[in-house]
Protein backbone atom coordinates (compact mmCIF):
# COMPACT_ATOMS: atom_id res chain seq x y z
CA UNK A 1 0.00 0.00 0.00
CA UNK A 2 2.91 2.27 0.25
CA UNK A 3 3.34 2.81 -3.61
CA UNK A 4 3.44 6.32 -4.37
CA UNK A 5 -0.24 7.75 -5.60
CA UNK A 6 -0.36 7.52 -9.11
CA UNK A 7 -1.39 10.24 -11.74
CA UNK A 8 -3.13 9.47 -14.75
CA UNK A 9 -2.32 12.85 -16.85
CA UNK A 10 -4.06 13.87 -19.96
CA UNK A 11 -3.38 16.82 -22.10
CA UNK A 12 -2.68 17.20 -25.85
CA UNK A 13 -0.14 20.56 -25.34
CA UNK A 14 3.02 19.12 -25.08
CA UNK A 15 4.80 21.41 -22.86
CA UNK A 16 2.05 21.82 -20.83
CA UNK A 17 1.63 18.26 -20.47
CA UNK A 18 5.41 17.90 -19.52
CA UNK A 19 5.25 21.16 -17.14
CA UNK A 20 2.21 19.44 -15.29
CA UNK A 21 3.78 15.76 -14.77
CA UNK A 22 7.48 17.47 -13.61
CA UNK A 23 4.93 19.79 -10.98
CA UNK A 24 3.28 16.35 -9.62
CA UNK A 25 6.26 14.21 -9.65
CA UNK A 26 8.31 16.64 -7.45
CA UNK A 27 5.21 16.33 -5.59
CA UNK A 28 6.15 12.91 -5.08
CA UNK A 29 3.57 11.29 -7.71
CA UNK A 30 3.99 8.52 -9.79
CA UNK A 31 2.33 10.34 -13.19
CA UNK A 32 1.53 8.52 -15.99
CA UNK A 33 1.34 11.00 -19.35
CA UNK A 34 -1.37 10.84 -22.26
CA UNK A 35 -1.56 12.68 -25.35
CA UNK A 36 -5.11 11.88 -25.78
CA UNK A 37 -8.60 10.62 -23.32
CA UNK A 38 -8.77 7.78 -25.77
CA UNK A 39 -5.23 6.45 -24.82
CA UNK A 40 -5.13 6.57 -21.42
CA UNK A 41 -8.62 5.50 -21.89
CA UNK A 42 -7.38 2.31 -22.39
CA UNK A 43 -5.28 1.67 -19.93
CA UNK A 44 -7.74 2.43 -17.11
CA UNK A 45 -9.36 0.02 -15.14
CA UNK A 46 -11.96 -0.02 -12.59
CA UNK A 47 -9.54 -0.73 -9.12
CA UNK A 48 -6.95 1.87 -10.62
CA UNK A 49 -5.98 3.64 -7.27
CA UNK A 50 -4.84 6.83 -8.05
CA UNK A 51 -6.73 9.72 -10.12
CA UNK A 52 -7.33 11.60 -13.01
CA UNK A 53 -6.05 14.92 -13.89
CA UNK A 54 -7.29 15.51 -17.66
CA UNK A 55 -7.67 18.72 -20.03
CA UNK A 56 -10.80 19.65 -21.09
CA UNK A 57 -10.18 20.93 -24.74
CA UNK A 58 -8.99 17.96 -27.03
CA UNK A 59 -9.07 17.10 -30.25
CA UNK A 60 -11.26 14.09 -29.99
CA UNK A 61 -12.61 12.99 -26.81
CA UNK A 62 -12.68 16.28 -24.83
CA UNK A 63 -12.42 16.21 -21.13
CA UNK A 64 -16.05 16.38 -20.18
CA UNK A 65 -16.70 13.08 -22.69
CA UNK A 66 -13.77 11.51 -20.87
CA UNK A 67 -15.07 12.10 -17.49
CA UNK A 68 -18.10 10.65 -18.15
CA UNK A 69 -16.65 7.51 -19.59
CA UNK A 70 -14.51 7.01 -16.20
CA UNK A 71 -17.76 7.70 -13.95
CA UNK A 72 -19.09 4.68 -16.13
CA UNK A 73 -16.11 2.47 -15.03
CA UNK A 74 -15.75 3.53 -11.74
CA UNK A 75 -18.04 6.25 -10.14
CA UNK A 76 -15.82 6.70 -7.37
CA UNK A 77 -12.87 7.39 -9.24
CA UNK A 78 -11.63 11.04 -8.50
CA UNK A 79 -11.43 13.41 -11.61
CA UNK A 80 -9.60 16.87 -11.89
CA UNK A 81 -10.24 19.03 -14.85
CA UNK A 82 -8.08 21.24 -16.11
CA UNK A 83 -9.19 24.26 -18.81
CA UNK A 84 -7.97 27.22 -20.12
CA UNK A 85 -11.28 28.89 -20.66
CA UNK A 86 -12.17 30.30 -17.22
CA UNK A 87 -16.08 29.02 -18.33
CA UNK A 88 -17.89 29.11 -15.05
CA UNK A 89 -21.21 27.62 -15.93
CA UNK A 90 -19.26 25.05 -17.39
CA UNK A 91 -16.97 23.97 -14.22
CA UNK A 92 -20.50 24.97 -12.28
CA UNK A 93 -22.29 21.80 -14.49
CA UNK A 94 -19.31 19.56 -14.36
CA UNK A 95 -18.75 19.45 -10.53
CA UNK A 96 -22.49 18.69 -10.23
CA UNK A 97 -21.79 15.61 -12.51
CA UNK A 98 -19.33 14.49 -9.83
CA UNK A 99 -15.94 16.41 -11.31
CA UNK A 100 -14.25 16.06 -8.43
CA UNK A 101 -12.04 19.63 -9.21
CA UNK A 102 -12.31 22.26 -11.79
CA UNK A 103 -8.60 24.40 -12.32
CA UNK A 104 -8.88 27.12 -14.36
CA UNK A 105 -5.17 27.96 -16.74
CA UNK A 106 -3.14 29.53 -15.31
CA UNK A 107 -2.86 28.15 -11.87
CA UNK A 108 -0.03 27.83 -9.56
CA UNK A 109 1.83 24.55 -8.76
CA UNK A 110 0.39 24.38 -5.79
CA UNK A 111 -3.10 24.57 -6.76
CA UNK A 112 -2.63 21.25 -8.54
CA UNK A 113 -0.88 19.49 -6.24
CA UNK A 114 -3.45 20.33 -3.66
CA UNK A 115 -6.19 19.41 -5.43
CA UNK A 116 -4.42 15.90 -6.38
CA UNK A 117 -3.56 15.25 -3.01
CA UNK A 118 -7.16 15.61 -1.44
CA UNK A 119 -8.33 13.55 -4.62
CA UNK A 120 -6.02 10.57 -3.68
CA UNK A 121 -7.10 10.68 -0.10
CA UNK A 122 -10.23 10.58 -1.16
CA UNK A 123 -9.62 7.56 -3.51
CA UNK A 124 -7.60 5.55 -0.83
CA UNK A 125 -10.67 6.07 1.73
CA UNK A 126 -12.81 5.07 -0.98
CA UNK A 127 -10.50 1.80 -1.77
CA UNK A 128 -9.45 0.73 1.72
CA UNK A 129 -13.48 0.25 1.99
CA UNK A 130 -13.90 -1.49 -0.58
CA UNK A 131 -10.64 -3.84 0.12
CA UNK A 132 -12.32 -4.33 3.99
CA UNK A 133 -15.72 -4.82 2.93
CA UNK A 134 -14.67 -7.90 -0.14
CA UNK A 135 -12.59 -9.01 2.77
CA UNK A 136 -15.12 -9.53 5.52
CA UNK A 137 -17.47 -10.93 2.42
CA UNK A 138 -15.34 -13.28 2.19
CA UNK A 139 -14.35 -14.45 5.98
CA UNK A 140 -17.80 -14.51 6.45
CA UNK A 141 -19.11 -17.00 3.97
CA UNK A 142 -15.91 -19.15 4.98
CA UNK A 143 -15.35 -18.70 8.19
CA UNK A 144 -16.60 -18.17 11.86
CA UNK A 145 -13.72 -17.27 13.22
CA UNK A 146 -12.54 -14.36 11.93
CA UNK A 147 -9.01 -13.11 11.90
CA UNK A 148 -5.93 -12.89 9.56
CA UNK A 149 -2.89 -12.45 12.14
CA UNK A 150 -0.87 -15.11 12.35
CA UNK A 151 -1.90 -16.03 15.65
CA UNK A 152 -5.43 -16.43 14.41
CA UNK A 153 -4.24 -18.45 11.44
CA UNK A 154 -2.53 -20.50 13.37
CA UNK A 155 -5.29 -21.19 15.74
CA UNK A 156 -7.24 -22.26 12.75
CA UNK A 157 -4.83 -24.88 12.00
CA UNK A 158 -4.44 -26.49 15.06
CA UNK A 159 -8.12 -26.56 15.44
CA UNK A 160 -9.13 -28.60 12.49
CA UNK A 161 -5.75 -30.51 13.36
CA UNK A 162 -7.44 -31.29 16.62
CA UNK A 163 -11.15 -31.24 16.33
CA UNK A 164 -11.71 -34.73 14.65
CA UNK A 165 -9.60 -36.54 17.57
CA UNK A 166 -11.38 -37.27 20.94
CA UNK A 167 -8.68 -35.27 22.64
CA UNK A 168 -10.03 -32.75 25.99
CA UNK A 169 -8.90 -29.07 24.94
CA UNK A 170 -8.81 -26.21 27.56
CA UNK A 171 -9.60 -22.96 26.05
CA UNK A 172 -8.01 -19.68 27.69
CA UNK A 173 -8.87 -16.27 26.97
CA UNK A 174 -10.36 -13.18 27.99
CA UNK A 175 -14.29 -12.49 28.43
CA UNK A 176 -15.24 -11.94 24.60
CA UNK A 177 -12.28 -13.79 22.86
CA UNK A 178 -13.85 -15.98 21.47
CA UNK A 179 -13.82 -18.58 23.32
CA UNK A 180 -17.39 -20.05 22.71
CA UNK A 181 -16.27 -19.80 19.22
CA UNK A 182 -13.90 -21.99 19.52
CA UNK A 183 -15.27 -24.52 21.54
CA UNK A 184 -18.34 -25.00 18.86
CA UNK A 185 -15.95 -25.23 16.03
CA UNK A 186 -14.09 -28.14 17.82
CA UNK A 187 -17.76 -29.61 17.81
CA UNK A 188 -18.59 -29.05 14.19
CA UNK A 189 -14.99 -29.99 12.73
CA UNK A 190 -15.27 -33.55 14.73
CA UNK A 191 -17.47 -36.38 13.59
CA UNK A 192 -19.34 -35.53 17.04
CA UNK A 193 -21.07 -32.89 15.28
CA UNK A 194 -24.04 -35.41 14.75
CA UNK A 195 -24.06 -35.57 18.68
CA UNK A 196 -25.12 -32.75 21.09
CA UNK A 197 -23.04 -29.59 21.97
CA UNK A 198 -24.05 -28.94 25.88
CA UNK A 199 -22.89 -25.99 27.31
CA UNK A 200 -22.61 -25.43 31.17
CA UNK A 201 -21.74 -22.07 32.38
CA UNK A 202 -20.38 -23.20 35.83
CA UNK A 203 -20.00 -19.69 37.10
CA UNK A 204 -23.86 -19.14 36.19
CA UNK A 205 -25.31 -21.93 39.06
CA UNK A 206 -24.93 -22.19 42.52
CA UNK A 207 -23.47 -24.98 43.65
CA UNK A 208 -26.24 -26.89 44.85
CA UNK A 209 -27.48 -26.95 41.52
CA UNK A 210 -24.28 -27.62 39.31
CA UNK A 211 -23.65 -31.23 40.59
CA UNK A 212 -27.29 -32.09 39.60
CA UNK A 213 -27.21 -30.67 36.37
CA UNK A 214 -23.90 -32.20 35.43
CA UNK A 215 -24.82 -35.68 37.02
CA UNK A 216 -28.49 -35.50 36.88
CA UNK A 217 -30.21 -37.14 40.09
CA UNK A 218 -32.87 -40.17 40.74
CA UNK A 219 -36.95 -38.89 41.96
CA UNK A 220 -35.98 -38.39 45.87
CA UNK A 221 -32.28 -37.95 45.76
CA UNK A 222 -32.61 -34.96 47.14
CA UNK A 223 -35.07 -32.34 48.80
CA UNK A 224 -37.27 -31.33 45.77
CA UNK A 225 -35.78 -33.85 43.19
CA UNK A 226 -39.27 -35.08 42.01
CA UNK A 227 -38.31 -36.52 38.83
CA UNK A 228 -35.61 -38.27 37.67
CA UNK A 229 -33.02 -36.03 35.76
CA UNK A 230 -30.91 -37.04 33.34
CA UNK A 231 -27.61 -35.13 33.60
CA UNK A 232 -25.63 -32.53 30.83
CA UNK A 233 -22.56 -35.41 30.69
CA UNK A 234 -24.84 -38.20 29.90
CA UNK A 235 -26.75 -35.39 27.36
CA UNK A 236 -23.63 -34.64 26.01
CA UNK A 237 -22.39 -38.57 24.98
CA UNK A 238 -21.78 -38.84 21.44
CA UNK A 239 -20.95 -35.21 21.27
CA UNK A 240 -19.08 -31.93 22.89
CA UNK A 241 -19.60 -30.90 27.01
CA UNK A 242 -18.56 -27.47 27.15
CA UNK A 243 -17.66 -26.07 30.57
CA UNK A 244 -17.62 -22.63 29.91
CA UNK A 245 -16.01 -20.29 32.73
CA UNK A 246 -14.10 -23.84 34.62
CA UNK A 247 -12.18 -21.54 37.15
CA UNK A 248 -15.36 -20.54 38.88
CA UNK A 249 -16.70 -24.46 39.56
CA UNK A 250 -17.18 -25.09 43.24
CA UNK A 251 -14.13 -27.41 44.67
CA UNK A 252 -16.22 -30.33 45.49
CA UNK A 253 -17.27 -30.64 41.97
CA UNK A 254 -14.25 -30.54 40.44
CA UNK A 255 -13.15 -33.80 42.04
CA UNK A 256 -16.30 -35.30 40.67
CA UNK A 257 -15.34 -34.06 37.05
CA UNK A 258 -11.88 -35.30 37.51
CA UNK A 259 -13.52 -38.42 37.97
CA UNK A 260 -15.51 -37.72 35.18
CA UNK A 261 -12.50 -37.36 32.91
CA UNK A 262 -10.15 -40.30 33.86
CA UNK A 263 -13.04 -42.90 34.14
CA UNK A 264 -15.30 -41.82 31.11
CA UNK A 265 -18.47 -42.67 33.45
CA UNK A 266 -20.91 -40.85 35.83
CA UNK A 267 -23.05 -41.76 38.85
CA UNK A 268 -26.01 -39.98 38.93
CA UNK A 269 -26.84 -38.38 42.39
CA UNK A 270 -28.63 -40.52 44.91
CA UNK A 271 -27.58 -44.04 42.98
CA UNK A 272 -25.18 -46.27 42.65
CA UNK A 273 -25.33 -46.19 39.03
CA UNK A 274 -22.38 -45.94 37.36
CA UNK A 275 -22.68 -45.24 33.66
CA UNK A 276 -20.49 -45.05 31.03
CA UNK A 277 -20.34 -41.93 29.17
CA UNK A 278 -18.55 -41.06 25.27
CA UNK A 279 -17.88 -37.45 25.87
CA UNK A 280 -15.10 -34.83 24.57
CA UNK A 281 -14.78 -31.94 26.84
CA UNK A 282 -13.51 -28.46 25.98
CA UNK A 283 -13.17 -25.84 28.79
CA UNK A 284 -13.12 -22.59 29.00
CA UNK A 285 -11.58 -20.66 31.40
CA UNK A 286 -10.87 -16.75 31.74
CA UNK A 287 -7.60 -16.93 34.10
CA UNK A 288 -4.45 -18.47 33.18
CA UNK A 289 -5.24 -21.83 35.58
CA UNK A 290 -0.89 -22.99 34.77
CA UNK A 291 -0.37 -19.72 36.95
CA UNK A 292 -0.31 -20.95 40.87
CA UNK A 293 -1.04 -17.47 41.86
CA UNK A 294 -3.94 -17.04 39.71
CA UNK A 295 -5.52 -20.34 40.17
CA UNK A 296 -6.72 -19.93 43.85
CA UNK A 297 -9.22 -22.56 44.51
CA UNK A 298 -9.00 -24.68 41.23
CA UNK A 299 -7.16 -27.60 41.88
CA UNK A 300 -3.82 -28.68 40.31
CA UNK A 301 -4.82 -32.00 39.24
CA UNK A 302 -7.92 -31.02 37.27
CA UNK A 303 -6.13 -28.17 35.47
CA UNK A 304 -3.18 -31.19 34.22
CA UNK A 305 -6.13 -33.18 33.18
CA UNK A 306 -7.75 -30.90 31.24
CA UNK A 307 -4.07 -29.66 29.96
CA UNK A 308 -3.38 -32.51 27.38
CA UNK A 309 -4.42 -29.35 24.57
CA UNK A 310 -4.77 -25.51 25.57
CA UNK A 311 -5.42 -23.12 23.30
CA UNK A 312 -4.79 -19.54 23.74
CA UNK A 313 -6.77 -16.89 22.47
CA UNK A 314 -4.97 -13.86 22.70
CA UNK A 315 -7.05 -10.32 23.38
CA UNK A 316 -7.74 -8.45 20.38
CA UNK A 317 -4.99 -5.51 21.92
CA UNK A 318 -2.63 -8.15 20.89
CA UNK A 319 -4.02 -8.66 17.19
CA UNK A 320 -5.04 -5.15 16.08
CA UNK A 321 -4.39 -5.67 12.66
CA UNK A 322 -7.87 -8.42 13.36
CA UNK A 323 -9.89 -5.15 14.36
CA UNK A 324 -10.89 -3.52 10.61
CA UNK A 325 -11.87 -6.79 9.18
CA UNK A 326 -14.00 -7.86 12.08
CA UNK A 327 -15.23 -4.27 12.24
CA UNK A 328 -16.48 -4.40 8.50
CA UNK A 329 -17.63 -8.06 9.23
CA UNK A 330 -19.80 -6.43 12.50
CA UNK A 331 -20.86 -3.47 10.29
CA UNK A 332 -22.42 -5.17 7.43
CA UNK A 333 -24.24 -7.61 9.63
CA UNK A 334 -25.37 -5.47 11.99
CA UNK A 335 -26.20 -3.56 9.02
CA UNK A 336 -28.13 -6.34 7.57
CA UNK A 337 -30.12 -7.10 10.70
CA UNK A 338 -31.02 -3.61 11.29
CA UNK A 339 -32.38 -3.27 7.28
CA UNK A 340 -30.14 -0.08 7.21
CA UNK A 341 -27.67 0.80 4.68
CA UNK A 342 -23.84 0.05 5.51
CA UNK A 343 -22.51 3.36 6.79
CA UNK A 344 -19.02 4.92 5.64
CA UNK A 345 -16.56 4.24 8.31
CA UNK A 346 -16.03 8.32 9.42
CA UNK A 347 -12.54 9.30 10.40
CA UNK A 348 -13.75 9.38 13.99
CA UNK A 349 -15.06 5.62 14.35
CA UNK A 350 -11.60 4.66 12.56
CA UNK A 351 -9.73 6.43 14.66
CA UNK A 352 -11.68 4.97 18.33
CA UNK A 353 -11.11 1.63 16.24
CA UNK A 354 -7.08 1.88 16.01
CA UNK A 355 -6.67 3.10 19.49
CA UNK A 356 -9.07 1.87 21.93
CA UNK A 357 -8.38 -0.85 23.86
CA UNK A 358 -11.41 -3.15 23.59
CA UNK A 359 -10.96 -4.87 26.94
CA UNK A 360 -14.24 -6.66 25.72
CA UNK A 361 -12.72 -7.80 23.00
CA UNK A 362 -14.79 -9.35 20.07
CA UNK A 363 -18.10 -8.97 22.03
CA UNK A 364 -16.94 -4.85 22.43
CA UNK A 365 -16.32 -4.55 19.11
CA UNK A 366 -19.46 -6.27 18.04
CA UNK A 367 -21.49 -4.22 20.07
CA UNK A 368 -19.88 -1.15 19.08
CA UNK A 369 -19.99 -2.17 15.32
CA UNK A 370 -24.05 -2.32 15.97
CA UNK A 371 -24.14 1.48 17.27
CA UNK A 372 -22.09 2.65 14.36
CA UNK A 373 -24.71 0.80 12.01
CA UNK A 374 -27.72 2.69 14.34
CA UNK A 375 -25.90 5.38 13.90
CA UNK A 376 -25.86 6.24 17.66
CA UNK A 377 -22.26 6.18 17.89
CA UNK A 378 -20.98 9.53 15.85
CA UNK A 379 -18.38 10.38 18.17
CA UNK A 380 -16.81 7.40 20.22
CA UNK A 381 -14.60 7.88 22.58
CA UNK A 382 -16.52 11.57 23.79
CA UNK A 383 -19.72 9.79 24.72
CA UNK A 384 -17.63 8.13 27.57
CA UNK A 385 -17.31 11.51 29.52
CA UNK A 386 -20.29 12.86 31.25
CA UNK A 387 -20.64 16.77 31.69
CA UNK A 388 -19.27 17.58 34.72
CA UNK A 389 -21.49 19.37 37.21
CA UNK A 390 -21.35 22.66 37.83
CA UNK A 391 -23.24 23.47 40.96
CA UNK A 392 -23.04 22.44 44.33
CA UNK A 393 -20.58 21.66 46.73
CA UNK A 394 -16.92 19.20 45.93
CA UNK A 395 -18.41 16.14 47.50
CA UNK A 396 -22.15 16.98 46.05
CA UNK A 397 -20.54 17.44 42.31
CA UNK A 398 -18.17 14.34 42.87
CA UNK A 399 -20.96 12.26 43.80
CA UNK A 400 -22.98 13.53 41.01
CA UNK A 401 -20.70 12.75 38.52
CA UNK A 402 -20.09 9.63 39.67
CA UNK A 403 -23.49 8.50 39.20
CA UNK A 404 -23.83 10.00 35.92
CA UNK A 405 -20.21 7.74 35.21
CA UNK A 406 -21.98 4.78 36.80
CA UNK A 407 -25.39 4.93 34.45
CA UNK A 408 -23.62 6.24 31.82
CA UNK A 409 -21.18 2.76 31.31
CA UNK A 410 -24.38 0.96 31.85
CA UNK A 411 -26.13 2.38 29.28
CA UNK A 412 -22.78 1.55 26.94
CA UNK A 413 -22.68 -1.96 28.10
CA UNK A 414 -26.44 -2.66 28.13
CA UNK A 415 -26.57 -3.57 31.67
CA UNK A 416 -24.01 -6.05 31.03
CA UNK A 417 -22.02 -6.62 34.49
CA UNK A 418 -19.35 -8.64 33.33
CA UNK A 419 -18.32 -5.63 30.58
CA UNK A 420 -19.52 -2.81 32.66
CA UNK A 421 -17.02 -3.59 35.54
CA UNK A 422 -14.61 -4.23 33.45
CA UNK A 423 -15.00 -0.43 31.46
CA UNK A 424 -14.83 1.00 35.08
CA UNK A 425 -12.23 -1.31 36.75
CA UNK A 426 -13.56 -1.71 39.85
CA UNK A 427 -14.46 -4.65 42.15
CA UNK A 428 -17.75 -6.48 41.70
CA UNK A 429 -18.65 -5.72 45.41
CA UNK A 430 -17.68 -1.61 44.91
CA UNK A 431 -19.52 -1.78 42.24
CA UNK A 432 -22.80 -2.80 43.44
CA UNK A 433 -22.45 -0.33 46.58
CA UNK A 434 -22.24 2.07 44.27
CA UNK A 435 -25.45 1.39 42.53
CA UNK A 436 -26.93 0.87 45.57
CA UNK A 437 -25.97 4.03 47.42
CA UNK A 438 -26.64 6.43 44.08
CA UNK A 439 -30.44 4.22 44.03
CA UNK A 440 -29.24 3.17 40.13
CA UNK A 441 -31.16 0.16 39.18
CA UNK A 442 -29.27 -2.28 36.86
CA UNK A 443 -31.91 -3.88 35.27
CA UNK A 444 -33.15 -0.50 33.89
CA UNK A 445 -30.31 -0.62 31.63
CA UNK A 446 -31.24 -3.50 29.34
CA UNK A 447 -30.50 -7.63 29.68
CA UNK A 448 -30.08 -7.37 33.66
CA UNK A 449 -30.98 -10.93 33.91
CA UNK A 450 -27.78 -12.58 32.96
CA UNK A 451 -26.01 -12.51 36.66
CA UNK A 452 -27.75 -12.23 40.17
N1 LIG B 1 -12.67 -14.45 15.66
C1 LIG B 1 -13.98 -14.14 15.68
N2 LIG B 1 -14.65 -14.00 14.52
C2 LIG B 1 -15.95 -13.68 14.51
N3 LIG B 1 -16.69 -13.48 15.61
C3 LIG B 1 -16.09 -13.62 16.79
C4 LIG B 1 -14.70 -13.97 16.89
N4 LIG B 1 -14.37 -14.02 18.19
C5 LIG B 1 -15.48 -13.73 18.87
N5 LIG B 1 -16.52 -13.49 18.06
C6 LIG B 1 -17.88 -13.10 18.45
O1 LIG B 1 -17.74 -12.30 19.62
C7 LIG B 1 -18.69 -12.63 20.58
C8 LIG B 1 -18.00 -13.13 21.83
O2 LIG B 1 -17.37 -14.38 21.56
P1 LIG B 1 -17.48 -15.62 22.58
O3 LIG B 1 -18.84 -15.71 23.15
O4 LIG B 1 -16.93 -16.81 21.91
O5 LIG B 1 -16.46 -15.08 23.68
P2 LIG B 1 -15.99 -15.78 25.04
O6 LIG B 1 -14.51 -15.83 25.00
O7 LIG B 1 -16.73 -17.06 25.22
O8 LIG B 1 -16.45 -14.68 26.10
P3 LIG B 1 -16.87 -14.87 27.65
O9 LIG B 1 -15.61 -15.22 28.37
O10 LIG B 1 -17.34 -13.51 28.05
O11 LIG B 1 -17.90 -15.92 27.72
C9 LIG B 1 -19.59 -13.64 19.95
O12 LIG B 1 -20.69 -12.97 19.39
C10 LIG B 1 -18.74 -14.27 18.87
O13 LIG B 1 -19.52 -14.74 17.81
MG1 LIG C 1 -18.18 -17.51 26.62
Amino acid sequence: MNRAPSVFLVDDDRDLRKAMQQTLELAGFAVSPFPSAAEALAKLDPGFEGVVVSDIRMPGMDGLAFFRRIAELDADLPVILVTGHGDIPMAVQAIQDGVYDFIAKPFAADRLVQSARRAEEKRRLVMENRALRQAAEAASESLPLIGQTPVMERLRQTLRHIADTDVDVLVAGETGSGKEVVATLLHQWSRRRSGNFVALNCGALPETVIESELFGHEPGAFTGAVKKRIGRIEHASGGTLFLDEIEAMPPATQVKMLRVLEAREITPLGTNIVRPVDIRVVAAAKIDLGDPAERGEFREDLYYRLNVVTLSIPPLRERREDIPLLFSHFLKRASERFGREVPEISAMVRDHLMTHGWPGNVRELSHFAERVALGVEANPGKSAAPPVPSNGTLPERLERYEADILKEALTAHRGDVRETLQALGIPRKTFYDKLQRHGINRADYGRGAEES
